[in-house]
């Protein structure tokens, strides 16, 4: 299904057609190239593709000075064959030239410039979680594949307008839940359902990040403010969570524990002493499919080392992932052990790339395979609505001490 423009009401972008000519901020002209309505294109779902030709992406929010874009999905998309970096935004005149002269590709001031001006294919959305949608919801209505980092939206409704939009445009998304692209996760996974371990008995996931302590530098203020939809329990919470399900199974009911272990931060460079508005520990505990107990702690505020490991044990064996990095489980390698032994996992055409970008390798290896095959593998924005919905029922359990029952929770 093509684009509607009448899909996405009063968007910015509703009305602009699909080829045209923009003027650039810098002042010259670039000719969009609707590149799905030529034969060779990859620009839309659907249509007859060149394999010749890599999906051209475009990454919002890639700084030259840091952060997750530039440490994972730039050399994702530049090390895997069938993928392009083709362009760059950040959100100013200054930080975008200096991002286009690090990454050689061209530079846009703002996330909504590169939808419009960018020649690209593949938008992907590494702005902070306030920004996501105003993005999305542009590249959507442009007809462009959208990779957007997780958590999707700042709230159930911000995501379920995104997933709507998502379905009515007809193209290819991705949400950025990386660890289900481990070649590890996913071993684990099928050995899990292979029976490889018996019947499932228990999961217990442990995982810690340097994020969440009393120090609170200036940029990771916005972390702090609930009404952003990006803390411990939205991120390495759901990180967690989201993998023991893939590998151990849906959860049928959880109660949660949500507490304060730094109650006062210190705040900016200022370091002005006030209370966590948010939580830097959670627990919980839930049963998986009809009987199997899962257990999750997740702490924030560790220094030195950042562990993770999830133990899923059967009535037969037992399988152990581990890993862990300073922004957390997500953000690292995982590796897994069964009964106790290493286990041999080929990661593939994601072997070479570092720990940070391997599993951001797999999600756009995945994107890119459904574009080229009109497939669709990859884990979208249905199941980060779905993922929200669990989250949202985490606060309540901890707030109102009662366990909560599935109810549109991930299947897996
Ligand atoms: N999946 C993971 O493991 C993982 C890890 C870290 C961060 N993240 C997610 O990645 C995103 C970015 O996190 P970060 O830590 O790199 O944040 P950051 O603040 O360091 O970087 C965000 C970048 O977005 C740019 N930006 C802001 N508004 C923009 C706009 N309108 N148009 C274009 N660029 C704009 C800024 O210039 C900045 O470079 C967040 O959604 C975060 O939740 C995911």
């Amino acid at each position: 299904m093509l684009v509607s423009r009448s899909t996405i009401p009063n968007h910015p972008f509703a009305d602009i057609p699909r080829t045209l000519r923009f003027s650039r901020p810098a002042g010259c002209y670039l000719e969009i190239r609707d590149r799905s309505s030529r034969s060779g294109g990859f620009g839309r779902a659907g249509k007859e593709r060149d394999m010749r030709d890599a999906l051209r992406v475009g990454v919002v929010g890639a700084s030259a000075r840091g952060g997750w874009a530039r440490d994972s999905h730039v050399p994702a998309i530049q090390a895997l064959k069938g993928l392009e970096l083709a362009a760059v935004a950040t959100n100013g005149r200054a930080t975008a030239d200096a991002a286009s002269r690090a990454f050689g590709v061209p530079g846009f001031p703002s996330g909504l410039d590169l939808v419009r001006d960018g020649d690209v294919d593949v938008v992907a959305v590494c702005t902070r979680v306030p920004d996501h949608r105003e993005i999305v919801l542009a590249a959507l209505a442009a007809g462009k594949h959208v990779y957007c980092e997780w958590p999707l939206g700042c709230d159930i409704a911000e995501a379920e307008e995104m997933a709507a939009a998502a379905a009515a445009a007809g193209v290819h998304v991705a949400i950025g839940l990386q660890l289900r692209r481990s070649p590890a996760v996913l071993t684990a996974r099928d050995l899990v359902a292979s029976g490889a371990i018996g019947r499932p008995l228990s999961a217990s996931a442990l995982s810690t990040t340097m994020g969440f302590g009393p120090e609170v530098p200036s940029q990771f203020l916005y972390l702090e403010d609930p009404a952003n939809f990006a803390n411990l329990v939205t991120i390495q919470g759901a990180h967690t969570l989201d993998l023991a399900l893939t590998v151990a199974g849906p959860l049928t009911d959880l109660g949660a524990l949500l507490t304060r272990q730094f109650p006062i931060i210190r705040a900016g460079d200022a370091r002005e002493e006030r209370p966590r508005a948010t939580f830097d520990h959670l627990l919980v505990h839930g049963t998986l499919g009809s009987e199997a107990a899962l257990s999750v702690g997740v702490s924030g505020g560790r220094t030195g080392s950042t562990p993770f490991r999830l133990e899923v044990v059967g009535e037969t064996g037992s399988l152990l992932l581990e890993g862990g990095a300073p922004r957390g489980l997500q953000s690292g390698r995982v590796r897994l052990s069964r009964d106790g032994s290493p286990q041999p996992v080929d990661e593939g055409e994601l072997a070479d790339l570092s720990d940070a970008a391997a599993n951001v390798g797999g999600v756009y290896a995945a994107l890119r395979d459904d574009v080229r095959e009109g497939a669709s593998t990859s884990v979208g924005f249905d199941h980060a609505v779905r993922l929200t919905r669990l989250l949202t029922e985490v606060f309540a359990a901890s707030e109102t001490g009662r366990r909560r029952t599935a109810d549109g929770w991930p299947v897996r």
